[in-house]
């Protein structure tokens, strides 16, 4: 292989692309208000990358509460329901500082480009930030059956681009993606704090003034 040669890349969505989170806490907090009890921007930490019905797991487990399941897929399904509401309105100035940029240089080099997201609503969100064009595969929740860190989602990126995942750059702002990337044979570069991602081959805050040049040189 050889070291910096790169013939594709795969986004996370959700905090790489966009900052979805902020809504994804708005709606779980809703629930867990109506169940009775407290929902912090901290407990908010522990459900990015993780799926809608792991998230919701995770958020009874915190209110200390159990339900069967019926209950639980019409839980999932309000707080979606919320959720949707907000991201219906989202507009290409949510794209995150740097990322159109980044794309165009990538494209301008014949990088190819494809989503992994652990999201179902990814379509959507990509249409409402008019950026579905820019991706070459878009795998998301729809079409996966394992979680982050199974590394599923991007294998099957790589596979859709007809890639090796040997020559493949995964960016990802969860630690469960960039486990995955990396149970996927890929690189890593890690999207926010060095202290939590440091294990992802090189770490940064975010793509405003980031280039591929600086992406080739540290891997
Ligand atoms: C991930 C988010 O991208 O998608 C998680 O980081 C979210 O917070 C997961 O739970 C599933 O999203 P959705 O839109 O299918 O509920
Ligand atoms: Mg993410």
């Amino acid at each position: 292989m050889i070291k910096n040669f790169i013939e594709a890349c795969i986004f996370d969505l959700d905090g790489v692309v966009v900052d979805t989170a902020k809504y994804h806490f708005i709606a779980w907090k809703a629930l867990a208000e109506e169940l009775g009890f407290e929902f912090t921007h901290e407990d908010n930490e522990r459900l990015k990358g993780v799926s809608r019905m792991a998230s919701l797991e995770i958020l009874l487990e915190i209110g200390g509460l159990q339900f069967p399941e019926r209950e639980k897929l019409a839980m999932a399904e309000k707080k979606n329901t919320l959720y949707v509401s907000y991201i219906e309105k989202m507009t290409p100035q949510e794209i995150l500082p740097g990322v159109p940029e980044f794309l165009q240089e990538l494209k301008n080099n014949r990088i190819k480009i494809a989503l992994g997201s652990a999201s179902k609503n990814a379509p959507m969100i990509l249409d409402r930030i008019q950026l579905t064009e820019m991706f070459d595969a878009v795998v998301d929740g729809n079409s996966i059956t394992e979680a982050k860190p199974n590394p599923e989602v991007f294998l099957k990126g790589a596979e859709r681009l007809g890639v090796l995942p040997e020559n493949c750059v995964v960016f990802e702002d969860a630690i469960a993606g960039v486990e995955a990337a990396r149970n996927a044979g890929m690189r890593c570069i890690g999207i926010g704090d060095p202290e939590t991602l440091g294990f992802a081959d090189l770490v940064i805050p975010g793509f405003d003034g980031f280039t591929l040049e600086k992406l080739k040189t540290p891997l």
